[in-house]
């Protein structure tokens, strides 16, 4: 695999760090250059995009076998599929012939065939077939298969991770997991996806705006009042080795929503606990991963950058199975859309106008409110990675 130098994070950035990870009524928020400059992605590429475990759905997208999705996640294609054996798999989707793409978008099949010069790659990514190839000399099919990835489902989504040697994603979620447990996720619905396209922010202010509190009924006034800024709570200490930042965010009442009734519409996780109706949780697992949770809805992004200063952003919702059975499902689905799009359109506000001042001269290194802890916990997951570009 080929390596960018991450000589931008020199020593100076990464001092800028220091001041960033501190107790958050000391912090400050992180340089303005790392949310800018396309070096420092073409670092955190190398340093975060390549070794950390990466969502790229949900496993019921691919529920038979030969089912198969492709996806590029920084410039990289990939495969993801559901093998004969009910395993899911994934390889990079670069032929090792001449590089061509052996697949986009979806489908269901048993083998893999090139569309340039028809080289057939199994649902493992061995090459089975190459059509002409006895005269070259040494050639040796077993040297020319797909690269693998790494694959771990976990709550229903599939992750996967370009380093085969990274530890297992589960036991470093754990701080989250119980605010999940009586979701059911992995047997919840996602009835589909939809993908915004290159979006004018950086991930990191994409993951900190999904994950602040503190504007919650300011930004989001009279809509999110139900759910104020000061009902913000960071429940579970910051642990070094997490890969999970989140936060708990109360409501005034129970079954809460976010739509202009302030009350859920469709039908609410059956196992939630009264306490656990009286709140979301957003969660981030980076650097992908933004999950959140309502009594009647979880709700997901997954990130891809596609610059420095762009993203692309696939939403879906996660419902409990007896929701879809409701014949009024599509049109209670379209109401919950149109009370989401509201806070869409002020948070794309907010954000576009946020990647505008972090290019001023006058980007600032601001200082944190206390509703802001999870920001300076995702500063710590951030700094703990860039900091290795120096070992
Ligand atoms: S590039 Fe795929 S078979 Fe030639
Ligand atoms: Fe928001």
């Amino acid at each position: 695999m080929k390596s960018t130098p991450v000589s931008i994070l020199n020593d100076e950035l990464l001092a800028s760090l220091d001041s960033s990870v501190a107790d958050v009524a000391d912090a400050k928020t992180l340089h303005p250059d790392l949310y800018v400059s396309p070096d420092v992605l073409a670092a955190e590429k190398e340093l975060l995009f390549m070794r950390e475990w990466l969502a790229v759905g949900r496993a019921e997208r691919i529920p038979n076998p030969g089912d198969w999705f492709t996806v590029d996640i920084m410039e990289e294609p990939i495969i993801v599929v559901r093998d004969k054996a009910g395993v899911v798999r994934s390889m990079s989707a670069v032929c090792q012939h001449r590089a061509m793409q052996v697949c986009e978008g979806e489908g269901n099949s048993s083998t893999f065939k090139c569309p340039y010069h028809h080289w057939i790659y199994g649902q493992d990514g061995r090459l089975l077939g190459s059509p002409a190839m006895e005269k070259t000399k040494d050639f040796n099919k077993a040297d020319f298969g797909l690269p693998p990835l790494a694959v771990e489902e976990w709550q229903g989504f599939i992750f996967v991770n370009f380093n085969l040697d990274a530890e297992p994603l589960a036991p470093t979620l754990e701080r989250y997991t119980p605010y999940l447990e009586n979701f059911d996720l992995a047997d919840a619905v996602c009835p589909g996806t939809f993908t915004l396209e290159n979006l004018p922010w950086n991930w990191k202010v994409m993951f900190e705006n999904f994950n602040d509190g503190y504007h919650a009924n300011r930004l989001h006034q009279f809509v999110q009042d139900f759910c104020p800024s000061d009902m913000s709570g960071f429940p579970v200490p910051w642990d070094d080795d997490s890969n999970v930042v989140f936060r708990t965010a109360g409501y005034t009442h129970i079954d809460g929503g976010f739509n202009a009734t302030h009350r859920v519409i469709m039908d609410v996780f059956p196992k939630l606990t009264e306490e656990e109706r009286m709140r979301s949780t957003f969660a981030l697992i980076p650097p992908v991963l933004c999950l959140g949770t309502a009594p009647d809805q979880c709700f997901f992004f997954l990130i891809r950058p596609t610059g420095p200063e762009t993203i692309d952003v696939e939403i879906g919702y996660i419902f409990h199975p007896s929701a879809l059975e409701d014949p009024l499902f599509e049109q209670k689905l379209t109401l919950s859309d149109a009370g989401v799009q509201v806070f869409v359109e002020q948070d794309q506000d907010a954000t576009t106008k946020v990647q505008k001042g972090l290019r001023s001269r006058y980007a600032p290194r601001g200082r944190y409110s206390w509703q802001e802890e999870s920001h300076v916990q995702f500063n710590r997951w951030l700094a703990k990675r860039y900091r290795s570009a120096a070992s």
